[in-house]
């Protein structure tokens, strides 16, 4: 295989940015290059130190564009590509109205295949090199997953719900068969490639206590795996679960008590959350995802990440598609910039970037292998063109600095300013030179 070398603008995150001029957070070069061998980066930096280490290497000219590391979306469900935007609901209404009908669909093998084609490709139009996905219920959901994954060789998280209560008949397992078929899953695809297994108990509301038990003897044995639920995201969800589990002292000691909680899960919304939630979670490391279009979307709530943050909690940040209304991670920090506002929190672009490269990566536990432009880690890469539309090209004029283009490109920018994205060191478009 050829090695390759993109040119271009590059940035990429050490660290978590203090603030706008906190420098040493990241690398920037302003004619940089990536080498690509295997899939893999062999070297980044100016591209006058690593062009001369590969002369033979096709060079792919990205200039005037803008190189980071793919985007991460840490929390996103499969099934409910073609819900995006259903009307009209709050939380327990949409799970009933749309969501549960809908997933209902992917019983169908060949429907959950066609689907994740179609999926895979508007992730990677929008520039999402990774995701933690829940499926459907139906095993077959998540073979169709990780398979179309394995095809384009991406590095993706997912599992099958486990729901075994209030859901249809066609959309329960039961503890044993949610056991079951989570273990046969986690043996064909955990670590298989580039695929690793979450164990998913859709959230309390849907799992009996029995079926929280068995999610936790599966988390036991299998501690490499995540595990990804949803936590405090409504109102009306809070109280329901509160009343399926009376012997819980709040929401999050109901998965607690199950030994669901540590550095591997991952809790989508955490909105509403009581102090000793709050605490429980710095404790044992578990993370709140942030999901802003869907908390918008929702009328759920607005998450306190400065909250969280100062509790030394690491929060994720995740489109939530279909509740979620974008696939853009740009997008998405758009709609999130704009929750913060609402309680004085203001999110400033570096930490932007970072949240949705690095940071993820870190939540996730693969910084070491995605989320940097970091040498021996994995090539998935977006290039990014800030002047995509007039709209933007119009701003793009009155621009000076690196953090004012990203803070364009956050707030304006969607899937058009994606100009390419490498999986795996391979192009998604056809490659322009
Ligand atoms: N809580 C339980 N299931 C879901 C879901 O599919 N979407 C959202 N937003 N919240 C949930
Ligand atoms: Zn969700």
């Amino acid at each position: 295989m050829t090695d390759r070398l993109l040119r271009g603008r590059l940035l990429t995150f050490h660290r978590a940015p203090a603030d706008q001029n906190d420098t040493d957070a990241f690398t920037y070069h302003e004619d940089g290059a990536i080498l690509v061998r295997e899939g893999v980066i062999a070297a980044s930096g100016t591209f006058d130190a690593v062009a001369p280490t590969a002369p033979c290497a096709d060079i792919v000219d990205h200039r005037p564009h803008l190189m980071t590391a793919g985007f991460i979306d840490a929390h996103i469900h499969f099934p409910q590509a073609q819900i995006v935007a259903s009307w009209g609901a709050q939380l327990l209404d949409w799970l009933n109205g749309y969501v549960f009908p809908e997933e209902a669909r992917f019983g169908d093998e060949s429907h959950a295949q066609a689907i994740a084609t179609r999926f895979f490709d508007v992730l990677t139009e929008h520039g999402t090199t990774t995701a933690a996905a829940f499926c459907s219920v139906h095993a077959a959901s998540a073979d169709a997953y990780f398979a179309e994954a394995e095809r384009r060789n991406m590095r993706m998280i997912g599992g099958k719900v486990m729901m075994d209560r209030n859901a249809p008949d066609t959309l329960r397992d039961t503890p044993q068969s949610g056991y079951d078929d989570t273990k046969a899953l986690i043996e064909r695809w955990h670590g298989r490639g580039r695929a690793g297994y979450a164990i998913s108990p859709r959230f309390a509301i849907t799992s009996s206590p029995q079926q929280l038990e068995m999610a936790g003897a599966l988390a036991t044995e299998h501690p490499d795996c995540h595990i990804q639920t949803h936590l405090s995201e409504n109102r009306e969800e809070i109280a329901f679960a509160a009343s399926l589990y009376p012997e819980a002292s709040d929401y999050l000691n109901i998965y607690e008590r199950y030994g669901l909680l540590g550095g591997k899960m991952l809790l989508g919304h955490c909105i509403h959350l009581e102090e000793r939630e709050v605490q429980c979670l710095a404790e044992t490391g578990a993370h709140p995802v942030f999901c802003p279009t869907s908390n918008l979307f929702l009328g759920s709530g607005c998450f306190d990440h400065a909250r969280l943050d100062k509790a030394g909690i690491q929060s994720a940040i995740a489109t939530d598609i279909g509740a979620g209304t974008s696939y853009s991670m740009l997008q998405t920090l758009n709609e999130g910039y704009k929750v913060l506002q609402l309680q004085s929190q203001s999110l400033h672009a570096m930490r932007g970037f970072h949240w949705m490269t690095r940071g993820n990566a870190e939540v996730l536990g693969l910084a070491d292998r995605i989320g940097t432009l970091d040498e021996g880690t994995e090539a998935d890469i977006v290039v990014l063109d800030a002047r995509a539309t007039p709209a933007m090209a119009l701003r793009m004029d009155r621009v000076e600095t690196l953090a004012e283009e990203l803070f364009v490109l956050l707030v304006m920018g969607d899937d058009r300013a994606v100009a390419q994205t490498y999986i795996a060191g391979e192009p998604h478009k056809e490659t322009r030179r």
